[in-house]
């Protein structure tokens, strides 16, 4: 049976890696093969990709630019890993996917919304999250967070940008949701680890559970 594609997406600092850590500790002590990965990243060409578009050598290349080395990347990354392992039965959680995207490049960098969909459709072939926990936190709490965890390592390009432009792109997150509830939960992240953590394990469970009711064939990719 195929496994559970479950994606994990927020602004810098909203808890994704803390989260995915206990998710993953969680299935597996249900008994769960779970492959964690992240992007931009994931595979050798896309490590490479994600160098590029952290360091911020293609930024002065354009918001296009970017967003198809981002779909270069996810492409790779998708065929050559999450495919093959959810094929393989396994349960993979990825940092950041698709949504990412549709907030950083569609709609902070103003790219034309056709052009953004027909990068998503051949980045993924197909591909959508079963699940996408939205970890919603205030803009100064996550730069606060990101700047302690940081400590005296200079921001990447992303990180340096504006506490404006990080709640635009947290009101982004939740309009994604509201488009795609059945995806999409929003969980807040201002609160203890263990309570966002029991409300995620929850949102899995329901997914898991509505997957044990549902023919085969429906869940074929
Ligand atoms: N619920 C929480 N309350 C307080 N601090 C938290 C919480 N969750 C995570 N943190 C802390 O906030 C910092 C950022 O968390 P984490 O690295 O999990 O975020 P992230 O979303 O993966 O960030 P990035 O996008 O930069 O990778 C870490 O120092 C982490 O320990
Ligand atoms: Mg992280």
């Amino acid at each position: 049976m195929q496994g559970l594609f479950i994606t994990f997406e927020g602004g810098e600092g909203a808890g994704k890696s803390t989260q995915i850590a206990r998710l993953s500790e969680y299935l597996r002590a249900h008994g769960e093969d779970v492959l964690v990965t992240r992007e931009p990243g994931g595979t050798p060409g896309a490590e490479a990709a994600r160098h590029v578009i952290l360091s911020g050598a293609a930024e002065s290349l354009g918001p296009a630019m970017e967003a198809i080395l981002f779909a270069a990347a996810r492409n790779d990354h998708v065929e050559q890993v999450i495919r093959p392992a959810l094929q393989s039965g396994r349960t993979v959680l990825c940092d950041r996917y698709i949504d990412s995207s549709r907030v950083y490049q569609g709609v902070t960098g103003n790219l034309d919304p056709q052009l953004m969909h027909a990068i998503e459709r051949t980045a993924i072939n197909g591909l959508m999250p079963d699940l996408t926990i939205i970890l919603d936190l205030p803009a100064e709490i996550g730069l606060q967070r990101a700047n302690v965890r940081r400590g005296t390592d200079v921001a990447d390009r992303f990180e340096k940008e504006t506490v404006d432009l990080h709640a635009k792109r947290r009101e982004a997150y939740l309009g994604i949701a509201k488009e795609e509830p059945k995806r999409c939960k929003v969980v807040a992240a201002d609160r203890p680890i263990d309570a966002i953590s029991a409300e995620i394990a929850a949102y899995v469970d329901e997914v898991r559970a509505l997957r044990k009711t549902t023919p085969a064939a429906e869940v074929v990719k």
